[in-house]
């Protein structure tokens, strides 16, 4: 049967999945064999759980698995549906034991009055929320900023004990045992037990979701019975002094405070949980991120050299090899997902990781890319109302351990090995990580200032953009036209640079001035070795054009960024007019060459002072011929905006780059055309400092996250957003490249970024965080 997307059953089953088992889903349909076949247990799940399920997501994405009785999804859009939606995806089951223990374990569990209740990762609303908004604030990036020197200070430590042995297994020396002393330090737990609570803390993961066999379920029940009475004594010892630090104590307090909202009884629970969640998760997050840096020697021997990139580093092995890699979730009315008829009572097998590798959300998705721009987009943090409050504790943590690791042992690499997971469906790391190294080079014996060098500084909460720069070379800088200069970049050893479409542009900082510039991309897409630039330099300008051209020389190495197009050039348009003023010719001409190559109807209006001041001319008459009309005011002659446009064209798109004045008279000349008929360049905002004085406070609703946060006068959205602990990715901060992009569902906007289109902002469905406001009253957004 061949594969297709019309429906296959009369219960709305869209997939044709040959070949079946003999097996039927609860609605009805069959079961493929693969689908049958699926065992997250097995070593080819534990091992590289996307790629065991790069069928399903392919053609399958959502199954049936009879064994486990769950629904499995594998899909970016499916899996974050399901996150949005709280209330039919109830989180009840999500630490519910997968394999039922049998009776003698349970009566072991019951002789250490073991009574686990639900916590924040697995309760439902209307209790949830308010509880999570009253127990976050020790979770924000300036309460967590308090614990960096801890950090710090104990990964130093557990590198001192191994730095000179040549070969060490850094989960059992470091990744466990740190992450834990951490947990408890922000758990405000006293440093005690580290063996036995570990011990207890493996247990609980394979209690609840793992498959131990039944001689070993007792076993797993005394240490689990253990885990928790030891959590109790703790909490006891805690209550005696509510006014020590750590969230416990915090959550102490706030119990006293609001018993209503965090019961008694509740904080036993939250105690345990809080151990497993804050140290396992991060210990097995690090394990994994170091095992796939080591496995990239360019990109470990990259961060080694630079490590402001490690941030980004962190955030790509979040995504590429999570530690969490699956959830579960109860279906509490029939429904459908992806077109599946899910009736109330399904359980949901969410692969995390499996939409971390989606190619529908994230290109090349198998990719280990440290600079891609869209990372923290995964989904191993979850999203919404449940989403890990502990997860920029946890990149902190990464952040800290890979900078000390990196700086201390750059030499370092992966013995030979056979990975070993703990078999679970959801938290996973490898069991052992050995790495060796020959101490002789350590550098700290040749340079033993290195050991008190101020650390790079961490970034707390999600990555920025700025941190994802790569080094350049100017292979050829040659004058382009009177006070243009055009620059060849390459990479050092050659490598091919990623793509880039006609528009695009790349930020180039100018050495240590702390200036950087943005200068669209002129070359040849399909030359996938080299990046070509203009740059005009500015007189009047701040300095950068300057620096570049002074210092810019064949040899020079560049930091930059990118590229990125917020000008992208519309491939099925029926006919294209390009508009070009002086250096804003470098966008517009590898648009003007796309459009022949595609065969699109294209005109290039390029104006500019005089021809010896034209960057590009020969080539563009070489290449665009009549198509290109040149518009030289010493010679008297100027584009006549106003008879170009006078005449509507259906269907015809105007791109346009240039000065301030020219677009003004463009804005204008285009009025009565079809909205969005205009496009538009922009490198300079609009957006000044936000003054307080003439700006009103309001609310946002976050629909997803069930939470609603006041934005005062004096804060931009995505500041408040952050504050939140809500993950927000941002570039320009000024309203001009589009990355802080929300998802508006109510409410009225006040639009002040230089991104949307006429139309996209009478539509009113997105705003740009950093710098767009709410009329009035209060916006809902989608987050
Ligand atoms: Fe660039 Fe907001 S961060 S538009």
């Amino acid at each position: 049967m061949a594969e297709t997307n019309t429906p296959q059953h009369p219960s709305g089953c869209p997939y044709a999945h040959p070949p079946l088992s003999a097996q039927t889903t609860p609605t009805g349909c069959p079961v493929s064999q693969r689908a049958a076949d699926f065992d997250p247990f097995s070593d080819g799940y534990q091992q590289d759980p996307p790629d065991y399920v790069r069928w399903a997501r392919e053609r399958e994405p959502i199954f049936y698995n009879p064994a486990l009785g769950y629904w499995v999804i594998t899909r970016f859009d499916d899996i974050k549906a399901v996150f949005r939606d709280n209330i039919t995806f109830s989180p009840s089951i999500a630490l519910e034991k997968i394999t039922p223990t049998g009776d003698e374990a349970n009566a072991v569990l019951a002789s250490y009055d073991y009574g686990m209740s639900r916590t924040l990762v697995n309760e439902d609303e209307p209790a949830h929320m308010p509880r999570r908004r009253l127990l976050m604030e020790p979770f924000t990036p300036p309460a967590l900023a308090h614990h960096e020197p801890m950090v710090r200070r104990l990964a130093r430590e557990y590198v001192d004990r191994f730095v000179n042995d040549g070969r060490a297994d850094l989960v059992d020396q470091m990744l466990w045992e740190v992450p834990l002393t951490v947990a408890l330090h922000f758990l405000g737990v006293p440093e005690e037990d580290m063996d036995t609570l570990r011990k207890y803390s493996i247990a609980h993961t394979v209690n609840t979701w793992g498959r131990p066999k039944p001689e070993e379920q007792v076993a797993v029940a005394h240490a689990v019975g253990n885990f928790w009475q030891f959590a109790g004594k703790v909490l006891a010892k805690m209550r005696e002094n509510p006014e020590a630090g750590g969230w416990m104590p915090y959550g102490i307090r706030k119990q006293m405070e609001q018993p209503d909202v965090v019961p008694d009884s509740y904080l036993h629970s939250m105690m345990m949980a809080g151990i497993v969640a804050a140290h396992e998760t991060t210990a097995n997050a690090t394990a994994n991120a170091l095992k796939l840096l080591l496995q990239h020697p360019d990109t470990w021997r990259e961060i080694c050299e630079d490590p402001s990139l490690i941030p980004g580093a962190v955030e790509e092995c979040l995504r590429h090899n999570g530690s969490v890699a699956a959830w579960r979730r109860l279906v509490t009315q029939d429904t459908q997902v992806g077109g599946v008829d899910l009736p109330a009572g399904s359980k949901l097998l969410i692969v995390t990781s499996s939409a971390n590798h989606d190619e529908r959300h994230f290109s090349d998705a198998d990719l280990f890319d440290i600079r891609r721009e869209n990372s923290s987009d995964h989904l191993t943090f979850g999203f919404g109302s449940h989403q890990c409050m502990g997860k920029n504790l946890a990149r902190m943590e990464m952040q800290i351990f890979i900078e000390e690791l990196t700086r201390r042992l750059p030499h370092m690499r992966l013995a030979e090995q056979r990975f070993t997971y703990v078999p679970n469906t959801s938290f996973r790391g490898p069991e052992h990580l050995w790495v060796e190294w020959d101490p002789a080079q350590n550098p700290e014996r040749a340079q033993p200032e290195l050991l008190h060098k101020a650390p790079a500084p961490v970034r707390i909460g999600e990555p920025s953009r700025h941190t994802l720069h790569r080094t350049l070379q100017v292979s050829e800088a040659k004058p382009a036209a009177a006070g243009i200069t055009r620059l060849r970049l390459s990479a050092p050893d050659g490598r091919e640079l990623p793509r880039w479409t006609p528009g695009s542009h790349i930020d180039v900082e100018c050495g240590d001035t702390g200036i950087s510039r943005q200068y669209s991309l002129c070359g040849d897409p399909g030359d996938t070795r080299h990046y070509e630039i203009a740059v005009l330099r500015e007189q009047e300008g701040r300095g950068g054009s300057e620096w570049m051209h002074q210092h810019a020389q064949a040899g020079t190495t560049l930091k930059i960024r990118g590229p990125r197009n917020h000008f992208a050039f519309d491939e099925t348009a029926s006919r294209a007019l390009f508009v070009a003023g002086g250096i804003g010719i470098t966008p517009v001409s590898a648009m003007a060459r796309r459009a022949k190559a595609l065969g699109i109807d294209y005109e290039l209006h390029y104006s500019g002072a005089s021809r010896r001041t034209m960057a590009l001319l020969e080539e563009l008459q070489a290449l665009h011929g009549d198509r290109l009309k040149v518009y030289a005011k010493d010679e008297g002659q100027r584009n006549d905006l106003a008879a170009l446009l006078a005449t509507p064209q259906p269907g015809a798109q105007i791109y346009a780059c240039g000065p301030a004045r020219m677009i003004e008279a463009l804005e204008k000349a285009s009025a009565h055309w079809p909205q969005d008929a205009l496009r538009v360049e922009h490198f300079v905002s609009n957006v000044g400092t936000l003054d307080p004085a003439k700006e009103h406070a309001f609310e946002v609703e976050l629909k997803a996250s069930g939470m609603v946060l006041p934005v005062r006068a004096d804060q931009t959205l995505l500041s408040a957003l952050r504050a939140a602990n809500i993950d927000m990715e941002s570039d320009c901060e000024e309203g001009l490249c589009g990355s802080c992009e929300v998802r508006v569902l109510g409410g009225e906007i006040d639009h002040r970024d230089l991104v949307l289109t006429r139309a996209e902002r009478e539509a009113g469905g997105k705003m740009m965080s950093c710098c767009s406001r709410a009329k009035a009253g209060r916006l809902v957004v989608d987050l």
